[in-house]
């Protein structure tokens, strides 16, 4: 949504994107496999104003949290709250602000550290708001390319599948030549998002496979072009509907995972915690080493999202065709 004064001025400009989760095939599309990864119903929504008072302040109530922000120095003073999302919006500012003073407010309904892209989505909406607010002509391929940048320049390392479903959102397919195509989602069934409080460190895990790979190269070779044909087998079945092999799929790619070094007591506790309460099958999603894992669990979320909350943290997930947008949900 704009809203433009009489002189033509943009004077507020919204915009939200959603959170991700990847299906299939981590790790693996780091050594040019396939991937799949999905937009949720989860989203972070970003209004910018002009401020009155010459400081610009950044202020979310879903978080807690109210700043003074230095764009040109890409520093803050903080009012109340311990926002760590705050250094993306800074950088996302920094690549596409006039340092002019602004009023930027953040609502977020995707729980952070739960893997579903909280940083992504908020890169991706800031980004996208900037570019209507200063009357910047903008295509989704240019957010997610910036978006991108945003993230890898604040966290060093960033998976761009990331960044390009929270911009496009749907479900999408990233081909071994990294072709992107979108399935249309007819898929309405439910997921379950289960994380601990400690968080994956992506670079990390992605170091401790590079090294595993490079002292058993071809075990490794072998564990990850299989994992590449999960990702196209999974695919068929998520066009045709087929919910067993869609679980049974799920269930030996985290018995790949588990080999490659990537899963945890605390992971392994939610997989099978999961499938004990009526999933069909569960995984690990994104980095692991701590992180989140997916349960799919058709007709049976609330009681496994009962179990995973009694230890650890969970969400009830839907998928979701919708990108970033300018219109206030
Ligand atoms: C992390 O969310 C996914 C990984 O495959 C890394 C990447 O794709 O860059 C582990």
């Amino acid at each position: 949504m704009v809203i433009i004064n009489l002189s033509g001025d943009i004077m507020e400009a919204i915009a939200s994107a959603p959170g991700k989760t990847i299906l299939f095939g981590e790790h693996s599309v780091v050594y040019k496999q396939p991937a799949i990864a999905t937009a949720v119903n989860k989203r972070a929504t970003i209004s910018i104003k002009r401020s009155t008072n010459g400081v610009s302040t950044l202020r979310s109530d879903d978080l807690q949290f109210e700043a003074e922000l230095d764009t040109e120095n890409k520093s803050y003073n903080l009012i109340r709250g311990k926002p760590g999302i705050i250094r993306y919006i800074l950088e996302a500012l920094f690549s596409t602000h006039d340092h002019s003073p602004i009023d930027i407010k953040l609502s977020l309904n995707i729980p952070i550290g739960s893997g579903l892209g909280s940083s992504a989505a908020v890169t991706v909406a800031t980004l996208a708001a900037l570019h209507k607010f200063h009357g910047i002509k903008f295509n989704k391929h240019l957010i997610a390319k910036k978006a991108h940048i945003v993230e890898r320049n604040v966290q060093g390392i960033a998976s761009p599948l990331d960044t390009l479903v929270c911009t496009n959102g749907g479900m999408i397919y990233l081909s071994r030549d990294k072709m992107v195509s979108r399935f249309n989602l007819n898929f309405k069934s439910s997921f379950v998002i289960g994380y601990t409080s400690k968080r994956g460190n992506t670079g990390k895990m992605v170091r401790s496979v590079r090294a595993l790979k490079n002292r058993n190269p071809r075990i490794l070779g072998s564990i990850i072009k299989t994992m590449g044909q999960i990702v196209d087998e999974a695919k068929l079945a998520i066009i045709s509907g087929n919910n067993q092999k869609i679980a049974e799929l799920m269930n030996i790619n985290q018995g790949l995972l588990d080999s490659i070094g990537v899963n945890t007591t605390e992971l392994s506790r939610m997989v099978y915690s999961a499938r004990r309460h009526g999933a069909l099958g569960s995984k690990i999603t994104g980095s692991g080493g701590g992180g989140s894992i997916i349960a799919f669990c058709p007709g049976k979320s609330n009681e496994v999202h009962d179990a995973l909350n009694k230890y650890d943290n969970a969400i009830k997930i839907a998928l979701s065709n919708e990108g970033v947008n300018l219109k206030y949900r």
